[in-house]
């Protein structure tokens, strides 16, 4: 499976994902407040396409060691929590992907392929999203955690008490 596909597909496809899911642009947060098509002709829009292209290849490269592939993907999905991507836009990427590539490999995209490249990026943001959603589950529950008071602090005050 190779991936030399022209990153600018990806980004022209990304403009017409903000088009349907405009709530998705307020993640990329320097261009809040923008219009679309500013945001359109963003650096930052083109530079994540390369990115989500440089994953993908990433990926590619990492077919026969399913083990790294995992472990890359888990921690991409990680930072994303950061990044603030919604589990639900991460879903709008595989489709994106997918129609970005296809008129590109024209003669040659055959129901094999289509089907390589569906697994290929359904496994990706599984585990995108299942690791994404592991992280904020564990920062939810990191929040619920009684304070604990240091062991000298508690016993020194029950001693004062006492007196
Ligand atoms: C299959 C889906 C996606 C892939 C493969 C992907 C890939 C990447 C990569 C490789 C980076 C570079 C930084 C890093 O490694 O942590 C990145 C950063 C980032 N991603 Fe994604 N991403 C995906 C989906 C999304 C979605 C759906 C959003 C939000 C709508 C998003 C927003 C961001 C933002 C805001 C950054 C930081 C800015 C930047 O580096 O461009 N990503 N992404």
């Amino acid at each position: 499976m190779s991936c030399d596909v022209e990153p600018r597909a990806l980004e022209f496809s990304y403009s017409s994902l903000f088009e349907s899911h405009p709530d998705m642009q307020s993640v990329f947060l320097p261009f809040t407040g923008l219009v679309l098509d500013d945001l359109k002709k963003s650096k930052l829009l083109s530079e994540h396409a390369l990115r989500v292209m440089g994953a993908v290849q990433r990926a590619v490269h990492r077919l026969e060691e399913p083990e790294k592939l995992h472990a890359f993907l888990s921690d991409l999905g990680r930072r994303h929590d950061k990044n603030g991507a919604k589990l639900e836009y991460i879903d709008y990427i595989g489709p994106q992907f997918l129609s970005a590539i296809r008129p590109i490999l024209g003669g040659d995209w055959t129901a094999e392929t289509e089907k390589a490249w569906t697994l290929l990026l359904g496994y990706m943001i599984a585990t995108m999203k299942q690791a994404l959603l592991e992280a904020r589950n564990a920062s939810a529950s990191e929040g619920l955690k009684p304070m604990a008071l240091p062991p000298s602090s508690s016993s020194s005050s029950t001693a004062a008490m006492d007196d």
